[in-house]
């Protein structure tokens, strides 16, 4: 490194699954702008000193560590420890934890990804501080104030400095608030920069076999929005179609904690039979859960990612919601939405016809995202 003065110093925040996946990339970029000698152009030469900070808001072994592990990323150099609460009590604890951070660190950026309640601590701090910040994944909108993530994507990217956004109907959601367009840059999807570098060792796993799954021939399914597991009839229509639905073709469901003490809160457990052809499992790792997409024949979710890496792999996929904040993957992609009373008719279409329509990756959908992300704030230093 040349000497500090020099050096910029940007600060990532993640807490939640989701954004362990979208930090790796950006990790691998700032290396490797460091690695070639900052070759990247006049102007873009300065170092980068990067310190990775762990909310803790996801603390369980397979929700945090195995990704860490699974995506190479570095211990992170602070863990916060904030885990589970309310809304409130979450978001605050982080707040204040980060305060400190950032007195200590200094940082002359900060990055958040995603719309976790990680994320949106981190940024609001950061704003009153009059530190910069720059949101990845940024302009995404369900319309849907239920959601607590659409009050965190709204409020992230009224306050974030420099807004990174996957596809072009995002920008039109940032204009449309008035967001400045000089704020705007459209860099692509990092989630689908960690499913390029991933594949090839996913693919390699052959997972489905060690589920005793053949190709083509089950459902994968992941289902944890409050919208779907935190209200007894819903969970229990859940359990009732796939209970159904593995009759006809074998499930796989790794559950999320959220699902998992739902179920047992609700007294559900005694509705699922166990059976081969009904496999509910703990959270999966990374390459696991990727192997397992890239060979199913339908993915049933109400994911973000998965809505995006279906599309990617061309496997059709049906979201249990009635609103997407990621459109382009209906539009351009192969996702459907769903609800439990048209679930059993779209099933069907989707097991009977083969296929939902083709997809047609959308731009900047090509392993680079990362990489443009960190041109652009060497640059903007
Ligand atoms: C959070 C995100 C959601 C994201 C999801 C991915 C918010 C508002 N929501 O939802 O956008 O899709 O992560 O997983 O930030 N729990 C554990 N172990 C853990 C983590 C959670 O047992 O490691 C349990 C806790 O009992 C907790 C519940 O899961 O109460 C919910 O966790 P929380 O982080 O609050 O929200 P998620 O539902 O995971």
């Amino acid at each position: 490194m040349t000497n500090n003065k020099s050096t910029i110093r940007l600060l990532s925040v993640v807490g939640a699954r989701p954004n362990f996946i979208k930090i790796a990339p950006i990790v691998r970029a700032i290396n490797e702008h460091n690695r070639v000698g900052y070759k990247a152009g006049p102007g873009l030469e300065r170092p980068i000193r990067h310190t990775l900070v762990h909310t803790g808001q996801h603390y369980d072994i397979d929700m945090s560590d195995a990704f860490f592990q699974d995506l190479g990323l570095p211990n992170p150099d602070i863990n916060m420890e904030v885990g589970s609460s309310s809304h409130a009590v979450q978001t605050a604890n982080i707040m204040v934890k980060f305060e400190q951070i950032l007195i200590e660190e200094k940082p002359d950026w900060i990055i958040v990804v995603g719309d976790v309640n990680s994320t949106l601590a981190a940024v609001l701090v950061s704003s009153k501080m009059g530190i910069k910040s720059a949101h990845v994944e940024a302009g995404l909108r369900s319309f849907d104030r239920s959601m607590p993530e659409e009050i965190n994507r709204i409020i992230t990217d009224a306050v974030a400095n420099l807004l990174f956004t996957p596809s072009p109907d995002a920008d039109e959601n940032l204009l449309n608030e008035g967001v400045s367009p000089d704020r705007i840059k459209r860099v692509g999807n990092v989630m689908i920069d960690t499913l390029v570098s991933n594949l090839e060792r996913a693919r390699r796993c052959r997972v489905q076999e060690l589920f005793g799954m053949k190709e083509k021939d089950y459902v994968f399914v992941t289902l944890h929005r409050p919208s779907n597991v935190d209200d007894i009839f819903a969970l229990s229509s859940i359990i009732e179609h796939l209970m159904r639905l593995s009759e006809r073709i074998p499930v796989i469901f790794p559950m999320h904690p959220r699902t998992g003490n739902n179920i047992s809160n609700f007294g559900l457990q005694k509705r699922i039979k166990d059976s081969k052809r009904l496999i509910i499992c703990n959270p999966l790792g990374y390459h696991d859960t990727i192997g397992l997409v890239d060979k199913a024949r339908l993915v049933l979710t109400d994911s973000g990612g998965l809505q995006e890496e279906t599309t990617f792999l061309n496997i059709p996929c049906l979201t249990l919601r009635p609103n997407t904040e990621r459109p382009i993957t209906i539009t351009q992609g192969t996702n459907r939405l769903t609800s439990l009373t048209s679930l059993d008719k779209d099933i069907n279409v989707v097991i009977d016809s083969g296929d939902l329509l083709p997809r047609k990756a959308p731009e900047f959908w090509d392993g680079h995202t990362a990489e443009r992300i960190i041109r652009i704030l060497v640059a903007a230093h």
